[in-house]
């Protein structure tokens, strides 16, 4: 049995790992712990309120004396680390918040790891979850990013990923801390906070909002369904050897305009409008400061190694997101509003 703390649990990613985990490992006990900034919403883990290997803990991954408090009398064997702050565009406007908890919350995660653990690392694992931003941006022909390609993040966001992913290889090499890290290309799928390219665009298509595309919609980004990361974690978690990078991508590369054509086509055939009917919300707006143009990923080290690929084909995938979204408007209404964190903050304190 193991005892495993999951950060960030209650955002987007973290809430699919923490159910796959649940799910598949009723013997090991699952630990959530996230701070329910605005983009944690436990609504996203409704289905799994009552089950006995589950439990929630409201806290702030920076606090030292929570965070001892919790290894110790939670006997944590092993992290799944996904809490951070992650949006580039709020990253560009308050870049501390994302130093304060990308970084210093790491440190303070692997430090109170490394006091718990002191000399025993059998059976301990600390599995930091980050991202191919971290590499930089790749022109459109250069070849895609794999686990050995130099660092050169450009915004706040990357550079506060980057940075934590040195710490964790740091406590590693400096302290045998036994970590693993994923660096993975950008997510879709259910409970992807409305900010974000692909749930911003079809909760406006759906009400007749512009689509602010930044630049000329030239960019690309690598698109993975979030089911296939959770699937990618689990396996790394299980049998990713200890020291190692594993890079996780969708083979799935996207010009932004072009994917924001195919979810224009998807949201208006699904609620029955004129093909062509939304066109007229694209809206080209100021470029993003620092936009990187382009995002590849090179996963054959995980293919190779763990025998991990995708498991949907992007049209299926951005079907059943399309779907999600439209059959679940009130979580989306919520959201968008704020209501859900009224609610729990209600249950659980500010
Ligand atoms: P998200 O913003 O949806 O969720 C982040 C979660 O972390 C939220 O529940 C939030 O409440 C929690 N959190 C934030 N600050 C905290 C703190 N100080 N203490 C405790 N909890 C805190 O993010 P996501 O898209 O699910 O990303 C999860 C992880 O995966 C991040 O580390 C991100 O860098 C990485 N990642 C994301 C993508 C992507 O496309 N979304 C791709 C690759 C890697
Ligand atoms: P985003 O979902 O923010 O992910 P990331 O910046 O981490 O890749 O953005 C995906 C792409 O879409 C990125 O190239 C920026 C672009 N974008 C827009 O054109 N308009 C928008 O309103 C948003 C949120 C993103």
């Amino acid at each position: 049995m193991r005892h495993i703390l999951i950060t960030g649990g209650a955002g987007f990613i973290g809430s699919h790992v923490v159910r796959l985990f649940v799910n598949k490992y009723p013997e090991d006990e699952i630990i959530n712990l996230d701070k329910l900034t605005y983009a944690g919403n436990l609504a996203n883990l409704k289905d799994l309120e009552g089950k006995p290997n589950y439990s929630f803990v409201k806290s702030d991954i920076c606090d030292y004396e929570v965070m001892k408090n919790l290894f110790s009398s939670r006997k944590i064997d092993s992290v799944i680390h996904l809490a951070a702050e992650s949006h580039v565009d709020r990253s560009i406007t308050d870049p501390f918040s994302f130093a304060k908890t990308n970084v210093l919350g790491t440190l303070n995660l692997l430090q109170t790891a490394k006091e718990a653990w002191g000399s025993d690392f059998k059976d301990k694992l600390f599995y930091h979850i980050s991202t191919d931003e971290v590499y930089g941006s790749l022109s459109f022909t250069d070849a895609p990013f794999t686990e050995t390609t130099r660092y050169d993040p450009h915004s706040p966001y990357s550079a506060s990923k980057a940075s934590s992913d040195h710490f964790v290889r740091a406590f590693h090499d400096t302290y045998r801390l036994p970590v693993v890290i994923s660096n993975c290309s950008n997510n879709y799928g259910p409970y992807q906070f409305p900010e974000k390219l692909i749930p911003l665009f079809i909760n406006n298509i759906r009400h007749g909002k512009p689509l602010p595309v930044y630049g000329k919609g030239e960019n690309i980004r690598d698109w993975l369904y979030v089911e296939d990361h959770a699937q990618a974690i689990d396996l790394i978690f299980h049998r990713g050897r200890i020291g190692e990078t594993y890079n996780i991508g969708g083979l799935n590369e996207w010009k932004n305009i072009d994917l924001i054509k195919v979810l224009i086509k998807t949201v208006d055939r699904l609620l029955g409008r004129a093909e062509g009917t939304s066109d007229k919300l694209i809206t080209f707006v100021t470029d993003r400061a620092g936009h990187d143009l382009r995002y590849a990923i090179d996963a054959s080290k995980l293919t190779n190694e763990l025998g991990w690929k995708p498991s949907l084909q992007f049209e299926e995938g951005i079907e059943r997101t399309v779907r999600w979204y439209l059959d679940n408007q009130v979580w989306l209404d919520n959201v968008t509003s704020g209501d859900y964190q009224q609610y729990y903050q209600k249950m659980y304190g500010a």
